[in-house]
């Protein structure tokens, strides 16, 4: 399975990915690390693994559709089948949506469709869940939609703040995703089945 992973930040979830290849648990070719920002340390994971890397400045396009059809083309051309969301902080376009429909996941620190956005962690403690976790699910057009392809709970503590649950989530996304990636290599999982479960959300 050729894989290309999106990422924007630190990239521990690349790293993981990258590692489970690495040490054979993982059989999957990582064809293409995609990164919207030049300095994030993820640019510098994938050069140490040997992963070949599209950078690119959304500012010196005309339009969110233009880097993606940028993207779609350099997916294509490197035969990507699956893409894989990693903490990549852009709103996708249609032109990405649609391009890899049923075959495009991201992860989320928590139990969705609980805390969709960017401080997931955070609304679970301010609320006060006992219980929230990792999802993995197919990408849509929503903020952290599509069908759910696989989940993980986390229990939450008395003395839990936003730093001691972002760390037990890591961890459980550095297992959580591998796997889950894996499954779809050797077929355990279908993501076509679920791909026809959900409508295309656009709003
Ligand atoms: C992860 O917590 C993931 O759930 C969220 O973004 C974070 C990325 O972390 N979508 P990293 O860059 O892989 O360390």
């Amino acid at each position: 399975l050729r894989v290309a992973v999106f990422a924007s930040g630190g990239g521990s979830n690349f790293q993981a990915l990258a590692d489970a290849i690495a040490d054979g648990r993982l059989q999957v070719e990582l064809k293409l690390l995609v990164c919207d920002k030049p300095q994030a340390p993820v640019v510098e994971r994938a050069a140490k693994a040997g992963v070949p890397a599209f950078v690119f400045r959304p500012k010196e396009y005309p339009s969110r559709e233009g880097y993606e059809e940028e993207i779609l083309r350099r997916l294509r051309e490197a035969d990507v089948e699956l893409v894989v969301l990693a903490g990549y902080m852009r709103i996708l376009t249609d032109v990405m949506v649609q391009g890899y429909w049923g075959r495009m996941l991201n992860i989320h620190p928590s139990l969705l469709p609980s805390f969709p956005g960017m401080h997931a962690v955070r609304q679970a403690l301010e609320y006060g869940v006992k219980v929230t976790g990792v999802t993995v699910h197919l990408v849509d057009g929503g903020l952290d939609s599509g069908p759910i392809v696989a989940q993980r709970a986390v229990e939450l503590r008395e003395d839990d703040t936003e730093e001691t649950v972002s760390e037990r989530i890591h961890h459980i996304e550095h297992q959580l995703y591998p796997q889950v990636v894996q499954d779809i290599a050797t077929g355990r999982i279908v993501l076509e089945q679920l791909a026809g479960r959900n409508q295309i959300k656009k709003d």
